[in-house]
């Protein structure tokens, strides 16, 4: 493993959120400091919408938006208006309440058949790449993004892939694993005790060298790799981190 990971604890998703905010707000600024622009891969699911909420009701400047391209990690090949869309969850949480100006947010369009929406995030994403921040969360199963156990083609290939979840919307969108581990700053946000047991596995494989589960294989090559974990995700973890 490429990545030494740092690895905090935080008593419960609130405080994760927290944490996970003032880290963005960082990063973000460092990225806009060294290069005049930054960029960040947003996450779906559920556990980032607190830190969406919190990013959103930052004080005006801790971010500047104007700056900042937003990407997605993945989507659902839904329309953006769907509830199961990632982008909604982002707008709803976060995007309609910052100054992010609208040509800099790079939707995946799951409107379109899969194969093209890909194949146009991927020629926008490419352009991008190294992101400075990806954004991750872990399904119970060790999926991140929409890179699912069962997905095919982990290795390096196009920036950009589709997936089958077994979980619907089955077809995905996703960042595939070579961009993401180009980030400088990827950040896991594992919340719930439903998490605890794949996490501790993904923790193991980490360990052992063998990573398996594409949570496991996330390693950004030059960049850190952060896990912000609630105490119940954590809970068959050492106070190390290793798995107990
Ligand atoms: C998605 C996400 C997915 C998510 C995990 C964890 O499209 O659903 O990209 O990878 O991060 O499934 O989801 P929760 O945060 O809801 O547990």
């Amino acid at each position: 493993m490429s990545a030494v990971a740092e690895v905090c604890r935080h008593p419960d998703a609130a405080t994760l959120a927290a944490d996970a905010a003032a880290r963005v707000e960082a990063a973000l600024a460092a990225a806009v400091a060294a290069r005049g622009r930054a960029s960040i891969a947003l996450a779906g699911g559920s556990t980032p919408r607190a830190l969406y909420a919190r990013l959103a009701a930052a004080r005006a400047g801790a971010i500047a938006w104007d700056r900042v391209d937003v990407y997605f990690g993945d989507e659902r090949a839904v329309p953006p208006d769907d509830a199961a869309s990632n982008f909604r969850m982002a707008r709803e949480t976060l995007l309609r309440h910052v100054p992010v100006p609208r040509d800099q947010v790079h939707r995946i369009e799951g409107e379109r058949p899969a194969d093209d929406a890909a194949r146009r995030y991927a020629e926008i994403v490419a352009a991008a790449l190294p992101l400075d921040v990806v954004l991750l969360g872990m399904g119970d199963d060790g999926h991140t993004a929409s890179l699912f156990p069962a997905t095919a083609d982990l290795d390096p290939g196009p920036p950009v892939i589709v997936t089958t979840s077994p979980v619907a919307p089955a077809t995905r969108i996703s960042l595939a694993l070579g961009a993401i581990n180009r980030a400088r700053a990827v950040i896991f946000l594992v919340a719930g005790a439903g998490k605890a047991a794949r996490l501790a596995e993904v923790f193991a494989q980490r360990r052992a060298g063998a990573p398996t589960l594409p949570a496991a294989r996330v390693a950004p090559t030059d960049g850190t790799l952060t896990w912000l974990v609630d105490d119940a995700a954590a809970a068959q973890l050492d106070a190390e981190g290793a798995p107990r």
